[in-house]
């Protein structure tokens, strides 16, 4: 059983990073592949870059190359649920590219030549278990100072849609009209559903946890820097600490 790890940020990969155990790097395309061990599960980790193309087309090398069981995505969102906040989680259920519309040749949103627009994730109860966990063990992850500077109080975690496309989001308008389109959309981000898409069409299992960084608002491009460099990696240790001691269970 290996595990293939994406992120679109290097912080987060970083923090999987400290932890890997007989590490051998390679590059190929401008990515930087991580092998080695993690918590005893051998894993491949790679930092995605931003957007559709950059994720798909690591996606891509990682099952080609490193003959991956299983790809998991983890990573930080932009809010599109008003009961979200800074902080909390979102486990991926169905993924759409909301960019994507070729209109009048096939229906909005569907992906040409594949009949769907939506991407089911599978193996998504253990990352919610381990997501449960963390939380459960929150102050030992994050300081009450750390916690009170995005305000976050008692964080959650749900399980729902997650929409992609190659914009990141500051505008409420954007926001509206998403939770229209996508009445089940929890967040938005730029990679998930390229990566599903991936997965889909060579038929291995993916899974996406995304942690929330902003609110996809006016200050989306303020909260997102500082989220990611201040505390996504130590939710995303918290998280694969527990992930992966759910696996040797
Ligand atoms: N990733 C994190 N925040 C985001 C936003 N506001 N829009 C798109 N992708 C994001």
């Amino acid at each position: 059983m290996k595990i293939g790890i994406i992120s679109a940020m290097q912080e987060e990969i970083q923090a999987l990073l400290n932890h890997l155990e007989n590490p051998k790097e390679e590059e190929k395309g401008m990515r930087i592949y991580y092998t080695g061990t993690l918590y005893g599960t051998p894993v491949v980790l790679v930092f995605s870059r931003w957007g559709k193309v950059a994720s798909a087309v690591t996606t891509t090398q990682l099952i080609n190359d490193y003959n991956v069981d299983e790809i998991i995505f983890t990573g930080v969102a932009g809010a599109v649920s008003s009961t979200l906040k800074i902080g909390d989680i979102v486990v991926g259920k169905n993924l759409m590219q909301h960019d994507m519309n070729a209109y009048p040749l096939y229906p909005k949103y569907e992906i040409p030549l594949l009949g769907k627009g939506a991407f089911e994730t599978t193996n998504s109860e253990r990352l919610l278990e381990a997501s449960k966990s963390f939380l459960g063990n929150f102050s030992t992850y994050i300081t009450s100072e750390e916690a009170d500077e995005f305000r976050i109080s008692k964080p959650k975690v749900v399980v729902g849609d997650i929409v992609s496309g190659d914009r990141f989001v500051t505008d409420l308008n954007k926001i509206k009209k998403l939770r229209v389109e996508f009445p089940e959309a929890k967040c938005v981000e730029m990679e998930g559903a390229a990566v599903a898409q991936v997965c889909y069409e060579y038929g291995i299992p993916f899974s996406i946890i995304r942690i929330i960084s902003d609110e996809a608002n006016h200050s989306a491009a303020i909260d997102f820097p500082k989220f990611c460099e201040s505390i996504a990696q130590k939710y995303v240790k918290g998280i694969f600490e527990n992930y992966f001691s759910l696996i040797s269970l």
